[in-house]
């Protein structure tokens, strides 16, 4: 079986970090959200792995490689346009050839992997086996009609869903997936649209079983759900502490720290990450944040948020939380009169002060 895996598009509601970043570059819990995906696969025994990158986008492919690092065989494949993702099944075809493959929207981030998943497509022998989650927005994903065991039809976005699930972007073929792709027409939205080759499959008699995700899962579109994902990854954080903490301070709860970080006269609760050659001094770092390689909390309190390398945070008076702080980013609050904001954010940047 081989792996075929999305990097794509343009992640227009996390700007302005993703003007300067691949949206599946994003850190989640110190780590690429992307390397969550290729992380599953090679865990589920996929080796060959087929990365969908924008044209001429060489983001993705070097912070990955070859793979080498995750145990696997990567190669990228780049898509012209973004025409939807039965268009991205298509131009993978001379990719995948024979084989069976599983497709994974790199957006996606669940807890517990997909090895389950593959297992049960591999033991129903079915054609094409979806990932369904219950979602109290069923509207604004790929929805199945169920009757008793077995799915009758799926629509994309439908105004009136016929279930509260959602098709999870994760789904396992066999080749027969290459001629529903090549069957379909576009949507109204212009787009070859994943859920039309699903109908394809159910009205050519194909089969198409399902399992139902019962953790967490969550496409990460905005930056409330990166957020939310940040949080699900530190609830099941492992690793070690390599920080040096002083005697004035206490770190509770599950907290990794990298080399060359420093603790001083701080409270540190957990879940929390914090990278390599962090300073935290005079601070409080609160649950469900994580803190990536070379950044300084000073006098500080920062909370349920995700802080990108080389960024600061100097004496704040008020707790930041549900914050996103991209890279070399500098937060201080002024000690000089007149004390004002005084404030360069990038386009679409958002600022809320309190
Ligand atoms: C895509 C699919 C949709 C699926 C969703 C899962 O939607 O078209 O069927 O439910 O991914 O993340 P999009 O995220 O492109 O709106």
């Amino acid at each position: 079986m081989k792996g075929l895996l999305t990097a794509g598009g343009h992640g227009t509601r996390l700007r302005p970090i993703t003007h300067t970043k691949n949206k599946h570059l994003i850190p989640i819990a110190n780590r690429p959200m992307l390397s969550y995906a290729i992380g599953y696969m090679a865990e589920a025994g996929i080796e060959e792995i087929g990365i969908i990158v924008n044209a001429r986008d060489r983001e993705i492919e070097s912070e990955f490689g070859s793979g080498e690092e995750h145990g696997v065989k990567l190669s990228y494949i780049e898509q012209d346009a973004p025409l939807g993702l039965a268009h991205v099944v298509q131009i993978a075809e001379p990719f995948i050839g024979k084989d069976s493959f599983l497709f994974y929207l790199g957006d996606n981030i669940l807890v517990g992997g997909v090895k389950k998943f593959v297992e049960e497509f591999e033991a129903s022998k079915s054609n094409c086996h979806l990932v369904l989650s219950r979602v109290a927005d069923p509207e604004r994903f790929g929805v199945p009609e169920i009757e008793g065991d077995k799915i009758v039809s799926i629509e994309e976005k439908p105004a009136s869903p016929k279930s509260d699930f959602a098709v999870t972007g994760i789904y396992l073929y066999d080749s027969s997936i290459f001629e529903a792709v090549n069957g379909i027409e576009p949507s109204a939205r212009g787009e070859l649209e994943i859920s039309d080759a699903h109908q394809f499959l159910l009205d050519t008699g194909r089969s198409v079983s399902f399992s139902e995700i019962t953790g967490w899962w969550k496409d990460t579109g905005k930056p409330s759900d990166l957020l939310e994902a940040n949080r699900l990854v530190l609830d099941n954080l492992t690793g070690v502490k390599a920080a040096k903490v002083d005697g004035k301070s206490s770190v509770n709860g599950k907290v990794v720290t990298g080399e060359g970080t420093t603790i001083v006269n701080s409270q540190v609760r957990g879940p929390a990450v914090i990278g390599q050659n962090v300073h935290i001094e005079n601070a409080y770092i609160g649950p469900y944040t994580a803190i990536s390689d070379d950044c300084r909390v000073v006098g500080s309190e920062v909370e349920y948020s995700i802080i990108m390398s080389g960024s600061s945070v100097e004496n704040v008076e008020r707790r930041i939380e549900a914050s996103l702080l991209g890279h070399d980013v500098e937060l201080s609050q002024s000690q000089i009169r007149p004390r004002a904001h005084r404030i360069m954010v990038g386009d679409q940047g958002r600022v809320e002060v309190a």
